[in-house]
């Protein structure tokens, strides 16, 4: 089997870690992560798994910086022996509109939508026939606004993963060698825990499913060009069971994975009364 060269952004916490993690357990992975703050999580993964030295390192930097993101390649380069051949594209912020100032817009457009074309194009350099697996985690956010049924309190958000999903089929319809796997997860871990604090009870997949499923649809790129999955807890829709038009999404090839309910994390609003065992999560 060809070896994995992967570069992720966003990989010290949450899906990020989980998918470094999920990868490793591929031998033909050698993974390059990085974050803004990565602590010791390269030591972390090693004490727990010996066998992985030799095919994880962890970088430091931001994914919207420029200067940053130069670096990096050249240390994963490095690293690799060759440049990377896929793409986890994972950093990403999330916030409620109404948290968000001028300030924190640009920097959630810097982050979501722009750093995800400075890391493709620094890793495709001046080698435009190289072949590419890009995997993007988006959001089911993105998918409502593309069916113009936006999420009310999260439009800027589920915007800037439209325009980069846009941005990646775009890519991948006219570039032979590019092929795009885009992850649309419903809530999980930190952010499920935000929409629990502001709306009450909310269904959660754990982060460990989305990243299992994730890395899935990156291996199916092996087979298709363009690969398109959403991951949701059967119970995250069921206040609005027409959210899906399945004939629509058949029609685009767009995968549906729900989770069952028992998979599902239930998250309870803190301060319900007699919720003290099921605070958090159930
Ligand atoms: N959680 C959800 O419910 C949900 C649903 C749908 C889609 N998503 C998407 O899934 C992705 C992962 O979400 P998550 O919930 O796992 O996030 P998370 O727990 O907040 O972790 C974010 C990771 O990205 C890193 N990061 C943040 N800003 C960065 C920057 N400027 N440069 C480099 N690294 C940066 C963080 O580390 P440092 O602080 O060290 O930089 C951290 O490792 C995001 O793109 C998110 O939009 C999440």
């Amino acid at each position: 089997m060809e070896q994995e060269y992967i570069f992720i952004s966003g990989a010290s916490k949450g899906l990020g870690k989980a998918l470094t993690e999920r990868l490793l357990a591929r031998p033909t992975a050698k993974i390059f992560a990085f974050s803004r703050n990565p602590g010791d999580v390269e030591q972390e993964l090693l004490t727990a798994h010996p066998e992985w030295q030799g095919r994880v390192q962890f970088g430091k930097g931001d994914a919207g910086n420029q200067e940053d993101v130069t670096r990096l390649v050249a240390e994963a380069t490095t690293f690799f022996g060759e440049r990377p051949n896929k793409i986890i594209l994972n950093a990403g912020m999330f916030a409620f509109d109404d948290e968000l100032d001028v300030k924190k817009k640009e920097e959630m457009q810097q982050l979501n939508v722009e750093s995800n074309k400075i890391i493709i194009n620094e890793i495709r350099g001046n080698d435009k026939e190289k072949p590419l697996h890009i995997l993007f985690i988006s959001s089911i956010g993105a998918l409502a606004e593309e069916a113009e049924k936006p999420f009310e309190h999260t439009t800027v958000y589920g915007k800037t993963k439209a325009q980069v999903d846009a941005y990646l089929k775009e890519l991948a319809t006219t570039n032979d060698h590019i092929r795009v796997a885009l992850s649309y997860p419903g809530p999980f871990g930190d952010s499920a825990k935000k929409l629990r604090d502001k709306f009450g009870d909310t269904w959660a997949v754990p982060t460990e499913l989305v990243a299992a499923r994730s890395a899935v649809l990156l291996e199916s790129l092996n087979m298709k060009k363009i690969a398109e999955e959403i991951i949701v807890s059967e119970k995250h829709f069921s206040i609005e069971n027409n959210f899906f038009d399945l004939q629509e999404l058949a029609k685009k090839h767009i995968a549906l994975t729900e989770i069952s309910e028992s998979e599902s994390e239930h998250l309870i609003k803190k301060d319900e009364p007699n919720n003290e065992i099921r605070n958090g999560i159930k």
